[in-house]
Order: C-alpha cells, then structure tokens, then sequence
C-alpha cells in the first residue's frame, strides 16, 4: 500500500521558515519522522515538495499511490485546480497543516480542499502526518 505525501510551496524551507509557527524540524526530518512511522503501521511512502501549483498537480495524475497526505500549503487558500485534480484522481487524500490555520489570519480559513479529505489535522506539527498515516491504516483503503 503506497502512500504519497505531498508538500506544497515553501514546505522546503522547514527548519529557518518561522520556526515559532512552524517548528524548527526540517522537512528532511519530518520525513525521515514518517519513513520511520509507516514502516511501523505497515506502510510504503514516497515524498514530493513543489514550490509550483502545476508540479503538485502533475504529480497527483501520476496515480502510482494508494492514498495521499497532502499540505498544500498556500495553495490551500487559493487553489480550485488542486482541489479538481485530488478529485479527478479517485485516491483518499488526508490533509496536514503543521500550524492550526483556523486560528490564523482570517484569509487562512478559506480552504479549497478540507471538505473533501478524508480527514484533517492541524495545529500538531509533524505529529499531524503521523496522525495521517495512522488513519490511513485503520481505514484499510490506503
Ligand atoms: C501550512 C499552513 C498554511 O496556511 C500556510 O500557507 C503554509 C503551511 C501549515 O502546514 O501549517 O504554508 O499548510
């Protein structure tokens, strides 16, 4: 069972980004945490950041994966085509913010995608994509 994780623009500067937001972790570490964590829950992962609407959406037609964990990142607030292209795709998507953008700036509570994921956790850090993979296994479909 493969599992994409997808990271969106400015996921790649984890680590020096607002680490008072964002944590000091960098994405290599949270995705080092999350190898770790789906071996442990029986589950393949693979990983790609994009800075570039398009890429993300290129990535998503591949379909080589069972289900996704997607932080979309600023493209959360702004993207209809993101949100047609996890439709368009027919896999279970969860969605992860590292920060809880509901209690951010009002901007940030507009969401182009929460009410189709299969779930949501945000405002945990990078314990949210553990979050993620462990719903994605007691789901089964993934
Ligand atoms: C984010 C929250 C978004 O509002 C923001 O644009 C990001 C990161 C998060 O992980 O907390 O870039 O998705």
């Amino acid at each position: 069972m493969r599992i994409l994780v997808l990271q969106g623009p400015n996921l790649n500067l984890l680590g020096t980004r607002q680490p008072g937001i964002y944590g000091h972790e960098t994405l290599e570490e949270i995705h080092a945490g999350i190898e770790r964590h789906a071996r442990e829950v029986g589950l393949e992962v693979d990983f790609y950041q994009s800075n570039h609407e398009g890429d993300l959406i290129d990535r998503l037609q591949r379909r080589d994966f069972d289900a996704a964990i997607v932080n979309a990142a600023g493209y959360t607030h702004t993207s209809v085509a993101l949100r047609d292209a996890l439709l368009a795709i027919d896999r279970p998507f969860v969605e992860v913010h590292l920060s809880d953008p509901w209690a951010r700036e009002e901007f940030r509570r507009v969401n182009f995608i929460h009410d189709i994921a299969a779930a949501s956790f945000a405002g945990q850090g990078s314990r949210g994509y553990h979050l993620a993979l462990d719903e994605l296994a007691r789901r089964g479909d993934a």
